[in-house]
């Protein structure tokens, strides 16, 4: 994997940048649709590729270990053929996952026993059998293995944990270094800096992830709960911190008002179940502001969704159709809210890097955020 920086804001610490990968290049700042188990809810590849326009796509050793498993992925090819997605791929190693969905699970030194939420059954998840499940998955970009500490947590199980994701970072790293990919292409690691709220133990913690000299890195344990200015403090934290030639990957944020601030404190790559779950929901992303489609509001608005999004969805449907859609309870309302949505998120990215290029994403940004947060 390759990142070439291309330019740094002048006001803030914000980069447009490019990745490029064995399935190709992204250029950065850039948004992943979520697709937990290969799919991207409700949307199909076609969608994604041509209008959406995403060039990579996230994916879950957790949920891709338990269904379909690793025999009929590496019957397939990866991945990649599985699901017949030619671009980048990045898979989250599960250490997410089995904290929120698994029942019982059990943190040891060797690893994390879990039951299966889909039928109970036990599993051991530990940082080699997570680096083998990512080389049956294929992605090109592959996660450590780790702990994402709930919040509020108190300092001594903060840090005990991060000294634990620590020390599974370099079980992860000896273990990739002896054991070749599987269909021949590379698979870049990116750790993951854990450290709870403190400052102090994320300071530790993004030294010792960038003392590991991988080609990208990752910041975790955020978006929890913890408060929006927290948010911002630990990132600004962190990505001063963590080496600039490096891809920096805020995991599982967020709105897009967290994002813009996040690429203005130096983060290059998000993902978020946002888009898609809230599109499902009926809450739709604007330039104007957020949208609850339900409303009765929007009944006799035959506008378009959202005239600024360069996609189908959200140019030729109606609000008030897709209202119709929502109310009567169509799957297809669903299919066009995560559509919008996520062509929505992945425009405002694209912006935030010309706005970089043209060295005016602080004002810009400064603007857009008073205008996203809006409720219409
Ligand atoms: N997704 C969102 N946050 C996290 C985290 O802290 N760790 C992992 N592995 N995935 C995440």
């Amino acid at each position: 994997m390759e990142f070439q920086l291309k330019a740094t804001d002048n006001s803030t610490s914000a980069r447009s940048g490019a990745v490029t990968t064995a399935h190709g290049s992204f250029s950065t700042p850039v948004f992943m649709p979520v697709g937990t188990v290969g799919s991207v809810k409700a949307v199909t590849r076609e969608q994604l590729e041509q209008d959406i326009a995403a060039r990579i796509i996230l994916g879950n050793t957790y949920h891709l270990y338990l269904r379909p498993g690793t025999g009929i992925l590496e019957e397939a090819g990866g991945l990649h053929r599985f699901c017949g997605w030619d671009h980048s791929i990045l898979t989250d190693s599960g250490g997410y996952q089995v904290f929120s969905l698994a029942a019982n699970r059990k943190i040891r030194e060797e690893g994390v026993v879990f039951q299966s939420h889909i039928d109970g059954s036990r599993h051991l998840f530990s940082p080699e059998s997570v680096m083998d499940i990512q080389r049956s998955i294929g992605a090109d970009i592959i996660m450590a293995f780790d702990e994402c500490v709930p919040f509020p947590a108190e300092y001594r199980y903060v840090r005990e944990s991060m000294l634990l994701t620590h020390r599974w970072l370099d079980r992860c790293i000896a273990r990739l270094r002896e054991t070749p990919p599987k269909y021949g292409y590379e698979q870049t690691l990116f750790p993951i800096v854990q450290g709870g709220m403190d400052r102090g133990l994320r300071r530790q913690s993004a030294e010792v992830i960038a003392s590991r000299g991988c080609s990208g890195n990752a910041i975790g344990g955020l978006s929890v709960g913890e408060p929006e200015d927290t948010l911002y403090e630990m990132t600004d934290l962190v990505c001063g911190i963590l080496p600039p030639d490096k891809p920096r990957y805020l995991m599982g944020v967020g709105t897009p008002w967290n994002i813009l601030e996040a690429i203005a404190l130096g983060v290059d790559m998000f993902d978020c179940v946002m888009p898609t779950r809230n599109g499902r929901n009926g809450m739709l992303f604007t330039a104007g502001g957020v949208i609850n489609i339900r409303n009765r509001k929007w009944a006799d608005d035959f506008s378009p969704v959202d005239p600024d999004t360069p996609c189908f969805a959200s140019q030729q449907y109606s609000r008030a159709y897709l209202r119709h859609l929502f109310v009567a309870g169509e799957i297809l309302g669903m299919q066009l809210a995560s559509i919008h949505n996520l062509a929505f998120y992945l425009h405002l990215v694209k912006q935030a890097g010309e706005h970089i290029l043209q060295g005016d994403y602080g004002p810009w940004k400064d603007k857009m955020t008073k205008q996203l947060r809006q409720r219409l």
